[in-house]
């Protein structure tokens, strides 16, 4: 026989405990907002996820906000540059002269583990992992629901609002009807083999080397660790990239003619990760919000994944205070088209590396030149490398202010009008 689900109710319905969810379980705490995020995997698996580390100034501000800082002011690694290798040649785009703010090399699993720490041991809110949700319902009515597993067992949460932060394969995105929702997708014919390795960076900022054979890249992730990446067919495996193929491979795309040398070290991590490029629209359907990879996705080349995620919750949570406390829905209604305006800029910028760094195997020449003139323009014009550089660092401030009284087209400017 089976048992009847058990019922109860909070406020903000969370699925997913990564870096969008567990975010906004922290800013709604932070006003007095109750949350249930439910997570389907468990906790030491969510907290060894390796993923970019790169983060934006208004990210760093956000955790300090929300008192989760400590550990990243005292472990992570300020980077006012990064540099473009070009046939062995270094150029170094000063990121902190041309766009006036650094970024932050923070590993996004460190994150997770701060902001899992201070839910679970420090303010005692309800984070439930092995919770897979398996539906939700009512959607559009005032009273949604989610329907989850936990402790052998099926629940009913019901909430105020449902927030989808569930990644790219969740089922957020799933139960918005298929005629409410356009998709917009791009699948690049590469893939990155990403390794951690435990060596003291050979550089103090990030190196994204175009080659003929395809991108290498080094990204220093604290002094005695190194992030480096190499551009691979798609579906490449471990068994065909043993480490003295990946060393060697990573040395020749990484070779410059100055006598740098590359630092190596044992292998403690390997992944191989699909590029792609995918945006939903619109990210709301009504009170079911999709935050994060849930409902958008960029290549990796430019670290923009994590800060994405973090702009649609700051953004979120200021809506939902508005939504539940106040009974006012118009932010709530301009969400997606205030998120989408920084997602696609986040995605061109996002494309635009990687198709200028990325080499396909029997490219056509004239693809090739044109990739070697964007990235020689970049490296001599001031004006050019300022227009990556203010992409790269945040394009505009994160837009958290619960306090406000100000409708969308004042807080968010003319185009978020609802
Ligand atoms: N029920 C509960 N949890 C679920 C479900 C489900 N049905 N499906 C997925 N999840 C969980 C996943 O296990 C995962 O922990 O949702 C979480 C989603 O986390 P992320 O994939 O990290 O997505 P997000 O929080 O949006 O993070 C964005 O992560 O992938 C990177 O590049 C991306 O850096 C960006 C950041
Ligand atoms: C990383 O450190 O993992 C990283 C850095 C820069 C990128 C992508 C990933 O553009």
């Amino acid at each position: 026989m089976t048992e009847p689900p058990v019922e109860r109710h909070t406020q903000v319905a969370i699925i997913g405990a990564g870096p969008a969810g567990l975010f906004l379980a922290h800013l709604l705490h932070g006003l007095g907002v109750h949350s249930v995020v439910l997570e389907a995997r468990d906790r030491g698996y969510v907290e060894a996820r390796i993923r970019a580390g790169v983060l934006e100034q208004g990210t760093v501000d956000l955790l300090h906000q929300l008192g989760a800082g400590d550990r990243l002011a005292g472990e992570s690694l300020r980077e006012h540059s990064f540099e473009l290798r070009l046939d062995g040649e270094r150029h170094l785009v000063d990121v902190l002269g041309l766009a006036g703010v650094p970024m932050t090399v923070y590993g996004q699993q460190e994150i997770v583990k701060d902001l899992i720490a201070l839910r679970v041991d420090r303010q005692h809110e309800p984070l439930l992992f092995d919770a897979p949700v398996t539906a939700i319902d009512g959607a559009t009515t005032d009273r949604p629901s989610v329907v989850y597993r936990h402790g052998g067992r099926s629940h009913t949460l019901h909430a105020d609002a449902v927030v989808a932060a569930d990644g790219f394969h969740g089922v957020g995105r799933q139960a918005v009807p298929t005629t409410a929702l356009r998709e917009y997708r791009r699948e690049f014919p590469y893939a990155w083999l990403g390794v951690m390795a435990e060596v003291a960076p050979s550089t103090e900022h990030v190196i994204y080397s175009r080659h003929a054979d395809g991108l290498g890249m080094l990204s220093p992730r604290s002094p005695t660790l190194s992030r480096l990446y190499l551009q691979v067919a798609p579906g490449a495996t471990r068994a065909q990239w043993p480490d003295a193929r990946i060393w060697a491979e990573l040395r020749r795309r990484l070779a410059t003619d100055d006598g740098w040398t590359l630092r190596e070290g044992p292998i403690v991590e390997f992944s191989v990760a699909p590029l792609r490029a995918f945006v939903a629209e619109p990210m709301r359907h009504g009170r079911l919000f999709l935050a994060g990879d849930a409902a958008h996705i960029v290549p990796p080349t430019g670290a923009k994944g994590l800060n994405l995620a973090v702009a649609d919750v700051a953004a979120l949570a200021t809506a939902l205070i508005r939504l539940i406390r106040d009974g006012e829905p118009e932010l709530a209604g301009a969400y997606s088209e205030h998120c989408l305006e920084r997602v696609w800029r986040a995605t061109h910028l996002s494309w635009w590396m990687t198709s200028m760094l990325h080499v396909v195997p029997g490219q056509d020449p004239f693809e090739s030149e044109l990739q070697l003139t964007q990235l020689r323009h970049l490296v001599t014009s001031r004006t050019a490398a300022a227009t990556l550089a203010e992409t790269y660092t945040g394009y505009a401030p994160l837009l958290f202010d619960p306090s406000t009284r100000l409708g969308a087209t004042a807080l968010w400017g003319a185009s978020s009008a609802a």
